[in-house]
This record gives C-alpha cells, structure tokens and sequence, in this order.
C-alpha cells in the first residue's frame, strides 16, 4: 500500500490474524473500523473461511463479513465466541483501551465481552502510555437521548474538560444516532489514571448506556509501526 499508515494497520492486522485465528474456529468476532478492514480481508483468504461464523460489531463490520465471503451470525445465536479482533483509539501499557472513534462502541463491548480472547490491531499512532494522552478528542459515551443534557452536567461535575455531543457531520444535520438509537458524547478528561474507576463511575450515572473505556479484557495488542515492523504487547 503507498500510504504507510494504511500499510501499518495492514500489517498488524495480518499478524493479529496469522498468530492468533484458532486451528479449528468455530465463531469469529469481527469488529469495526479501518484496521479491521485488513483483518476481515486476512480471515477472507483462508481456505477454511466458509467452516466458521463470524459475528459483527455494526453496520459496517457485518458489510465487512459478507464483502469477504464469510458467514454471518448474530451474537444472539452464538453467544460464545473464540476469538475478537477489533481496532482501537488509544491503548496503554496495561492493554486497557478507549474505543468507539466509529461510534460502535456499545456492540463492539458486548462482542468482546463474549469472546474467549480480544485481541486488538492498530497503527503506531494508537500505542500509548496512558488513555487520554494521544487520544484528546475524549471518551466516546453512549447516552440515551432524553438524557444527554443532565449527562453533559454530571460529566461537568466529574470534571470533564471537554465535552461533546458528538455530530453527524455533513451527512446529517444534528447529533449522530448509534446503531441502538442513541446519542454519543466525547469527554476528555485529560491522562485517564485510573480507568477502571473512571468507567465504573460513568456507568453509575442514569441516562449513561455504555462507556469507550475497555479494561481488563485485551490480551493482547499488535502495533504497524513506522518502519514496516509490527510490535506487540500482552
Ligand atoms: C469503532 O467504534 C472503534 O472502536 C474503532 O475500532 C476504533 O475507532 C479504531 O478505528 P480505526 O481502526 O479506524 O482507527
């Protein structure tokens, strides 16, 4: 690929796959984003790839399982999965993440959630020593719409320093819907010391359906660095 970036989210997707797909797959989780594009493409060349189910994370992520030739299931149906890939904003060094920059967030938890082993794919610029450091445009939060006014002044309260109902941009006037008919909003509330305790303190406020901060649960991260290597951590 010419432009690097994109090749390093290639490349990192391809190991995550190559070193990670079980030997004898049963259910898949796909997740969502631009990286994970790479994953889908690297599942969509094994020869194997119509003996297994793979289960979305969105729109775009079951677009992604079809356009690859793989069979698609609903987490409904198969509620146990082997194994997710998924990309991410932002990942430190304890292999905590902020996701949801696709506004998917709320699926993509429940999917990982699920799933044996989450292993996530990034480019360099997602490797972090801390979540809030590099990624500044804050913590995606699902909010239930009627809510988000008495959401945006608890965030207030906690201390936010930015908050932001996130917009469709020009494809639609007013705030993004998610694919559960919610509202997101961003908060920055700059280096997260604690996530867990930060999540856990979001999730305790009415009207808060769902936060990006993903703990405990990545086992592992691949990284498309700069140079065309891909790094990992565990
Ligand atoms: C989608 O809601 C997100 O969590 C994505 O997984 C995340 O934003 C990473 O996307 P990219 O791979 O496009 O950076």
């Amino acid at each position: 690929l010419s432009d690097p970036t994109e090749e390093s989210k290639r490349l990192s997707a391809y190991k995550a796959v190559d070193e990670n797909f079980p030997d004898t797959p049963k259910v898949i989780g796909i997740g969502s984003g631009s990286t994970v594009i790479y994953v889908a493409e690297r599942i969509g060349q094994l020869d194997n790839k119509r003996d297994f189910i793979c289960i979305p994370t969105g729109f775009q992520s079951k677009n992604l399982i079809l356009d690859n030739g793989l069979l698609l299931g609903s987490i409904e149906q198969y509620p146990e999965l082997d194994i997710t890939f998924d990309g991410a904003d932002e990942i430190d060094s304890n292999l905590n993440a902020i996701k949801g920059g696709g506004a998917c967030l709320f699926q993509e938890k429940l999917v990982a959630y699920s799933s044996k082993k989450f292993v996530l794919v990034a480019d360099h610029r997602k490797k972090s020593s801390d979540l809030g450091k590099k990624w500044i445009k804050g913590i995606p939060i699902e909010v239930v719409p009627s809510a988000y006014v008495y959401v945006e002044n608890k965030l207030k309260e906690y201390g936010a320093e930015t908050i932001t109902l996130r917009q469709g941009g020009s494809a639609k006037a007013g705030p993004i819907i998610t694919d559960n008919n919610n509202f997101l909003i961003d908060a920055h509330f700059g280096i997260v010391s604690n996530p867990r305790e930060l999540h856990l303190k979001l999730k305790n406020t009415l009207g808060i359906v769902e936060t990006g901060i993903f703990t405990d649960h990545a086992k592992r991260a691949y990284f498309g660095e700069k140079d065309g290597s891909v790094t990992f951590r565990t």
